[in-house]
């Protein structure tokens, strides 16, 4: 069995998966609630609350999954990126387990775990296929051939994260923290025709969602405070269609200029209901695979180079790929 760990913003997650890719548990604590008072996260408030989560998290994800360290043959864990202090919490758990049960270790990159999610069981993608990584802190259009390979980046945001417009969005809207399943939700109730935001037009494959952002504060700051309540709704729907619009174009030009004939979209965005209606030809993983857990990470480490005992103490996390 494969143990996955994941740490690397605001969700401490363990889960338990089999070589074959089937979910024995998949355990995900948030601490969206503790940072929501300050809307958005607070690295080193996160890096305490991983510590005191990791353990309970870890030994639960094991009893849900009905099964001990004795039979773990493989640990993944979430070297970055991310918050680093953050990400230091799972790698260090990681190297304990590990080194105390002689066990290999495999340092998965955060990105790959999201691509990883589609390789999980019941129903399994195979590349090739072109992705769409839409998260909190990413945006990327993706090349993927093979499960193991690095996949070729084709295009990425140049401001932005979709996610990050979801949730400054959400915020300038007065909705809580994190924004998007938030927006997702209003949106439902609104017009997404009642307001025309802007899709910036950037070269090649990029995205841009800063102007977006600009626009709804623009929008909101017209309203006289007492609209607001009233138009939210339409704002929120107009806001999400915008985003999606973005995406959705993009990823249809990328598969053009590509010829791919097969998409998926990965990343907590890919939980947008509106996004996932727009592209019904992608394929995606369920919800929970979508925001950050550590099954995807497990996913991953199956196709990530193993690091044999003990040479993973020296591992390292790290907080960007650049
Ligand atoms: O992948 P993820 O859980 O963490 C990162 O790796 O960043 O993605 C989190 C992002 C947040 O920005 C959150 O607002 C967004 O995914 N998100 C959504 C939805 N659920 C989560 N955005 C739009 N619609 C949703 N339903
Ligand atoms: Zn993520």
């Amino acid at each position: 069995m494969i143990l996955g760990l994941e740490s690397s913003c605001d969700e401490t997650a363990a889960a338990v998966i089999t070589p074959d890719g089937r979910i024995l548990s998949n355990v995900v604590s948030s601490q969206a609630d503790l940072h929501a008072r300050y809307g958005g996260v607070v690295p080193e408030v996160a890096s305490r609350r991983h510590l005191e989560l990791v353990t309970p998290v870890l030994q639960e994800s094991l009893a849900e999954a009905e099964t001990s360290l004795d039979d773990v043959e493989l640990i993944g864990v979430t070297a970055g990126p991310g918050l680093i202090g953050a990400l230091l919490v799972g790698v260090a758990a990681a190297k304990a387990i590990a080194w105390a049960r002689r066990l290999p270790l495999a340092a998965v990159d955060h990105l790959q775990g999201h691509v990883a999610s589609l390789y999980l069981e019941p129903d399994p993608v195979e590349p090739p296929f072109l992705c769409l990584l839409a998260s909190g802190g990413h945006t990327l259009l993706l090349d993927v051939q093979g499960r193991g390979d690095k996949a070729r980046v084709l295009g990425t945001t140049l401001d932005d994260a979709a996610g990050e417009a979801f949730d400054k969005g959400a915020r300038l809207l007065g909705l809580g923290y994190p924004g998007g399943a938030e927006i997702d939700r209003i949106a439902r109730e609104g017009d997404p025709r009642a307001y025309e935001f802007p899709v910036a037009r950037v070269p090649g494959l990029d995205f841009s969602f800063s102007g977006l952002k600009t626009a709804l504060l623009h929008a909101v700051k017209e309203l006289p405070p007492e609209e607001l309540e009233r138009r939210r709704a339409d704002l929120a729907a107009s806001y999400q269609r915008a985003i999606v619009r973005a995406l959705v174009e993009r990823t249809r030009q990328a598969a053009e200029q590509t010829g791919a004939t097969r998409f998926a979209v990965v990343g907590g965005v890919a939980a947008n209901s509106e996004l996932r209606v727009s592209l019904p030809e992608a394929a995606a993983a369920p919800l929970a695979l979508c925001t950050d857990n550590a099954a995807m990470i497990a996913s991953a480490a199956r196709f990530t180079r193993t690091i044999p005992y003990p040479g993973y103490l020296g591992l390292d996390a790290y907080a960007s790929t650049a």
